[in-house]
């Protein structure tokens, strides 16, 4: 959220405040001065560019990084050719920091032509111990390094860094702290992601996400409609609420509450046309949800069920706390409610000890739901997870096998089920011109199936009825209907 705090009107020549936000607007209005030294000396403004790596959460506190740097006076920039690169990692698996070792070694070729390049690292993998330590022996030349828990304090650091000349490192094992009201630079102007809640409790076995991003922490129902309501005054007509897990939302709160009941909420404001979530886990998506999504106009008739393996047995071990058949009755529930929801899902293949019985588990599951799509993982060890130190890793060979026998099927399927609205006039949210074809349009379905038809970039952010006339599998070709 952008709450207008004049940066002309914080002296900063006062102490600096203790109280968040207005720590970090005193923090921009400091590194604003440094800006406007650079200016004069330079004749132009500092460059500055941000790279995500990972999920949707990543992106989000992407807008918020980029907010903050265009506060500061920062000219956004297209590549790492800046003054300031900024990387915001990720490290759900391994070849995930691997890519980002790697364009370290671009980034000091560049540094080198430029010295005065400033470069910071953020994010999950920061998170790590070993991960710092590396790179603060290898990789000196970065300047400053935080974590997933103060990127709020992006200003703050910057700051830091440029007072003390040398490398500033901020990472926070975790925290309960939340800090509204800080700028957000968003990437559509008629779509948004939502913050409801941060963190995760659920510790799969695999997973690394409940060590770098802390605890499960949900925002005030209250601060989140303001958010939405705010959104929707600009001109926003879709909410993409997110969460590592939605469905334990507000269970924490001083006055708890249910993610169905603030589904309702979000729902009343006016002008909000479309609903999402992510991401749902299975074992706490409740009845009163499914009664909700049947009942609303608004929620998109799509959701992210991440599965990860179609094997009880492997999904105990896993920790993922429901089987096989509670899956499937919880999809048969679902479709009940809304009979034309398009499903999609995570799995992971090659889990320690998984056997081909198991593995074909998943394959029944995957045949049994007809996913729209899924997402599909070959396991990756993760240092400090239970999973790391379980016996049977499974050779590599017999993992790339199943996984490529998981993903014929998976896009098999895919071409039938994502054809489910041939032939019928839909409403597409207009996203962008079409990359490849000149005077057509793209865009989405309420269930996130891509379409592209015949327009202008007048039609840009508005919903239009099309009519699908053809499935390509994965995305329809259509014409706006009544034309
Ligand atoms: N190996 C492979 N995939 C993983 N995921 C999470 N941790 C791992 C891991 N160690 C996948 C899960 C999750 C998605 C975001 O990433 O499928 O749902
Ligand atoms: Fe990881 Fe499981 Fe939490 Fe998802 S629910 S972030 S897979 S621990």
């Amino acid at each position: 959220m952008h709450n207008e705090i004049d940066l002309d009107k914080i002296d900063i020549n006062l102490e600096s405040p203790t109280e968040e936000p207005f720590r970090q607007y005193y923090f921009m209005a400091r590194c604003r001065e440094w800006v406007r030294e650079f200016e004069r000396k330079n004749g132009r403004r500092p460059t500055a560019f941000t790279q995500t790596f990972g999920c949707q959460m990543n992106a989000k506190d992407s807008e918020k990084l980029q907010g903050i740097l265009e506060r500061i006076g920062f000219v956004e920039a297209d590549d790492e050719k800046a003054d300031f690169v900024l990387y915001n990692t990720c490290t759900v698996r391994e070849n995930a920091n691997q890519r980002v070792y790697g364009r370290l070694g671009f980034l000091n070729t560049l540094k080198r032509k430029n010295p005065n390049m400033l470069i910071a690292l953020c994010g999950c993998m920061m998170q790590e111990p070993d991960v710092v330590d590396k790179i603060k022996k290898s990789y000196g030349f970065v300047d400053i390094i935080f974590g997933t828990h103060n990127i709020f304090k992006l200003a703050e650091l910057l700051f830091g860094r440029l007072e003390k000349k040398k490398m500033v490192v901020d990472i926070w094992k975790d925290t309960r702290q939340i800090v509204e009201e800080l700028p957000a630079e968003r990437k559509f102007s008629f779509k948004s992601g939502v913050n409801i809640m941060f963190g995760c409790d659920n510790f799969c076995s695999y997973c690394i996400v409940p060590y770098v991003r802390g605890r499960e922490r949900s925002r005030k129902p209250e601060d989140i409609i303001a958010e939405v309501e705010k959104l929707a005054a600009d001109g926003v007509t879709e909410v993409m609420l997110l969460g590592q897990n939605v469905n334990s939302y507000g269970k924490n709160l001083e006055t708890p509450i249910t993610f169905a009941r603030l589904l309702r909420q979000v729902e009343e404001v006016e002008g909000i046309e479309r609903i999402r979530f992510m991401t749902s886990h299975p074992k706490d998506l409740s009845q009163e949800l499914i009664q909700v999504m049947g009942e609303s106009k608004k929620i998109c008739r799509h959701l992210h069920l991440p599965i990860q393996s179609g094997s009880t047995r492997i999904l105990k071990a896993m920790n993922r706390r429901y089987t096989k058949e509670q899956y499937l009755d919880l999809v048969d529930r679902i479709r009940a409610a809304v009979p034309d929801i398009s499903l999609t899902t995570d799995i992971i293949v090659g889990f320690p000890g998984e056997t081909e019985e198991d593995f074909l588990e998943t394959m029944d599951v995957v045949e049994k739901v007809g996913f729209d799509s899924a997402f599909t993982f070959i396991y990756s060890r993760r240092t400090g997870t239970p999973a790391a130190s379980m016996e049977d890793q499974v050779r590599d060979e017999v993992v790339k096998d199943r996984f490529d026998r998981l993903l014929a099927r998976v896009q098999e399927i895919a071409a039938r089920v994502c054809a489910r609205d041939l032939h019928t006039t839909q409403k597409v949210l207009v996203e962008s011109l079409d990359d490849h074809l000149d005077g057509y349009v793209t865009g989405r379905l309420d269930n996130n199936i891509v379409v592209h038809f015949p327009g202008d970039a007048s039609l840009v952010g508005t919903i239009v009825p099309v009519y699908l006339k053809e499935s390509k599998g994965f995305y329809y070709m259509g014409t706006a209907a009544g034309k």
